[in-house]
């Protein structure tokens, strides 16, 4: 994976026979990393130029001090982008990766062209949600990233891709085994810092997609319908037979989704 400025990350460069489109950015899940995309890799030939940021510390440790803000991971997506002389995107996060797309809209709304905000919300952390992250906390120092991953995987992922496709279940155990335990811990602090983003749903004005897996036990379609209600002229899309992690489970549904955003409203 090629590094700029602090940042490695994937990228499928558009197809120059198709009509160019600018840059689709993919901003990855807790604790996944850019290789959950892999999926959407394929909106090159759309001729989008597809950029999919690896969150500093996740899949391997660069010895610098882990990152514990979303703002810090805005910084860096920002310095990514300038550092690839893109202008402005379409940028897009999943979960952790829609709080960071906040973070950047709140600093530098500038780069938006448009947005994806998938299976995420706006809101901060509950005080009993913080209790959840701190419990996490306390199984990672005691038993590793194995231990996070058990736990993580049946919240990640809807029921019938639990039951029938072992093939991502282990797709999505092996992305979240190759991070290191301080790469996870500091993406927990940076889930716990995170500002509220309510306030800023009004502030968006570029074309927004809000989508959401049908079983989604993290962020579940009433809270994907309300982010979708405080976005003036966002569309929503609910992804059937998907949890957490839409784009992984149903790639091709998801992607439908996407591109039909991309074509009529981008
Ligand atoms: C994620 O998928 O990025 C996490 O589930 C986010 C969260 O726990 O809030």
């Amino acid at each position: 994976m090629p590094t700029i400025g602090r940042l490695r990350y994937l990228e499928a460069r558009a197809n120059p026979r198709a009509r160019g489109r600018g840059a689709l950015v993919l901003i990855h899940a807790f604790p996944l990393n850019a290789r959950m995309w892999e999926g959407q890799l394929s909106f090159s030939e759309r001729g989008w130029r597809v950029i999919a940021p690896q969150l500093r510390g996740f899949d391997g440790d660069d010895g610098r001090p882990v990152v514990t803000s979303m703002d810090d991971y805005a910084g860096e997506v920002i310095d990514l982008l300038d550092g690839l002389h893109v202008e402005d995107a379409v940028i897009g996060g999943l979960s952790m990766g829609g709080y960071v797309a906040f973070a950047m809209f709140r600093h530098a709304p500038r780069y938006f062209q448009g947005v994806v905000l998938a299976d995420t919300r706006p809101q901060a952390d509950t005080p009993d949600g913080l209790e959840a992250r701190s419990r996490m906390l306390a199984l990672l120092r005691e038993k590793g990233p194995t231990a996070v991953a058990d736990e993580m995987i049946p919240r990640l992922l809807g029921p019938s891709t639990l039951s029938e496709r072992p093939d991502i279940v282990d797709r999505v155990r092996g992305l979240i085994l190759l991070n290191g335990a301080d790469a996870i811990a500091g993406g927990i602090a940076a889930l716990m810092a995170r500002a509220d983003s309510t306030d800023l749903l009004t502030s968006i004005h570029c074309p927004t997609l809000v989508v959401v897996g049908e079983h989604d036990a993290i962020t579940p379609p009433a809270v994907g319908q309300a982010l979708h209600e405080g976005i003036a002229g966002s569309e929503f899309a609910v992804i059937p037979n998907a949890g957490h992690l839409a784009n992984l489970e149903q790639p091709e549904l998801f992607n439908d989704v996407l591109a039909r955003f991309l074509d009529h409203r981008v």
